[in-house]
């Protein structure tokens, strides 16, 4: 029997601790009941272009805005399968209902490398893909081989490899033409035995020096990370956000060059040929960092991440969204775009 629930409250599932109701809520837990919730009467009210249905995750991605009339799917596939292993490495196909965390642990305590740096990021391994999760110089497209779905408007199952996926920075082909039109089910991720420590990015060395490590473990890495991300980053359990609420901007050589005769303080990160400006860094100087009104606040330990301190409505963050982005826009005459999905 699939679980569902008919005008219910989406609170306990987004971390952003948005009070909203759904129309129609589908728990999936296996791919076997897909045709069970494709068959329900509740299911006949989804439109042909998919506008009223959305898949959840763990919600930790997502600003809802309003009572959502339509059907909300929840992803719950659990599962965690050895596809192949060598001496160099294993081909594992997770659930997409995993938690991403649990995918971390296995990992790390196998000593499989390749996601240590993505340790303590929520959500589901579902939507791994979709926005191509990365911390500390990391992407889950590095370790990504293929990621399976149901495709509604063909009825039928899809495999997408690593390249028709088409990752970018936070982005994917899911987020396009496939957004909301597959239902990822499991993904295939290929880990490495070998370690190739990636220490370089947002102060892991530093963390390690502090415990005198100098030749970290897969472990010591994965520490080393939470303890860092535990210190900038809400807890959405005590506190509601969801992650950096915008991307940073990506720039070319030349528009850096005209930034800094402007703005010679301005922060960048070299990216291939391109420059990544630290969207937080824009917010604090535009003197958001702290911000409160109601219980929407721009978070006093990394201004990327906007909070809510209580009852704040979805609505009260957008609001406080667009304040930020519209004044971000007028002091340095850059557009910030939102990585949060706003529903
Ligand atoms: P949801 O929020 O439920 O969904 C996100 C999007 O994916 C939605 O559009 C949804 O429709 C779609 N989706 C979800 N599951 C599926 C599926 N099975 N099939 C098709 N579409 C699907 N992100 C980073 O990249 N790096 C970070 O360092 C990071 N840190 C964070 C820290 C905090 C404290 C928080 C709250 C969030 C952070 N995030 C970070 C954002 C978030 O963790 C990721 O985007 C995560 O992948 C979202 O997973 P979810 O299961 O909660 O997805
Ligand atoms: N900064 C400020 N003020 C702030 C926050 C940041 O000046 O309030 C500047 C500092 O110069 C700092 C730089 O911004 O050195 C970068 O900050 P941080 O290392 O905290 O990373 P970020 O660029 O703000 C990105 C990701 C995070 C990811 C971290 C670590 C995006 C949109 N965000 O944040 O991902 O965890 O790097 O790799 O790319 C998420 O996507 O939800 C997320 C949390």
């Amino acid at each position: 029997m699939i679980r569902y629930r008919k005008d219910t409250s989406l609170l306990p599932f987004n971390t952003f601790g948005i009070d909203v109701k759904a129309d129609h809520l589908f728990h999936l837990r296996d791919r076997g009941e897909l045709a069970e919730i494709l068959a329900h009467p509740a299911f006949r009210i989804v439109s042909e272009d998919m506008s009223n249905m959305l898949i959840l995750g763990q919600g930790s991605n997502i600003l809802l805005t309003h009572d959502y009339s339509g059907v909300v799917i929840r992803n719950e596939i659990e599962g965690i399968r050895l596809l192949e292993e060598n001496e160099d490495y294993v081909v594992l196909e997770a659930g997409a209902g995993v938690i991403w965390q649990d995918m971390v642990a296995y990992a790390v305590s196998r000593n499989l490398a390749g996601i240590e740096n993505l340790t303590l990021i929520p959500g589901t391994v579902g939507a791994a893909p979709v926005q191509n999760i990365g911390a500390y110089g990391v992407e889950a497209a590095g370790v990504i081989v293929s990621v399976t779905g149901f495709h509604f408007a063909t009825r039928g199952w899809l495999t997408l490899d690593n390249k028709e996926c088409r990752f970018g920075y936070r982005d994917s082909i899911f987020k396009h033409e496939l957004r909301n039109r597959m239902l990822i089910t499991s993904v295939v991720l290929k880990l490495s035995k070998v370690l190739r420590p990636q220490l370089g990015y947002g102060g892991i060395r530093e963390a390690l020096a502090e415990r005198n490590i100098t030749h970290p473990s897969l472990m010591d890495i994965s520490d080393a990370v939470a303890r860092i991300r535990r210190a900038k980053l809400p807890d959405p359990a005590t506190l509601g956000n969801a992650g950096s609420f915008f991307k940073n901007p990506v720039v070319g050589e030349k528009e850096l060059e005209t930034l800094q005769r402007s703005f010679p303080g301005i922060r960048y990160f070299r990216q291939d040929e391109l420059y990544k400006i630290p969207a937080g860094w824009l917010i604090e100087q535009a003197g958001w960092k702290g911000h409160r009104h109601g219980d929407a606040g721009c978070y006093d330990r990394q201004a990327l991440v906007l909070v809510n301190y209580g009852s704040a409505t979805g609505e009260e963050i957008l609001h406080l969204a667009e304040e930020i982005k519209r004044s971000v826009y007028e002091r340095f005459g850059i557009n910030i775009e939102a990585e949060v999905n706003i529903i």
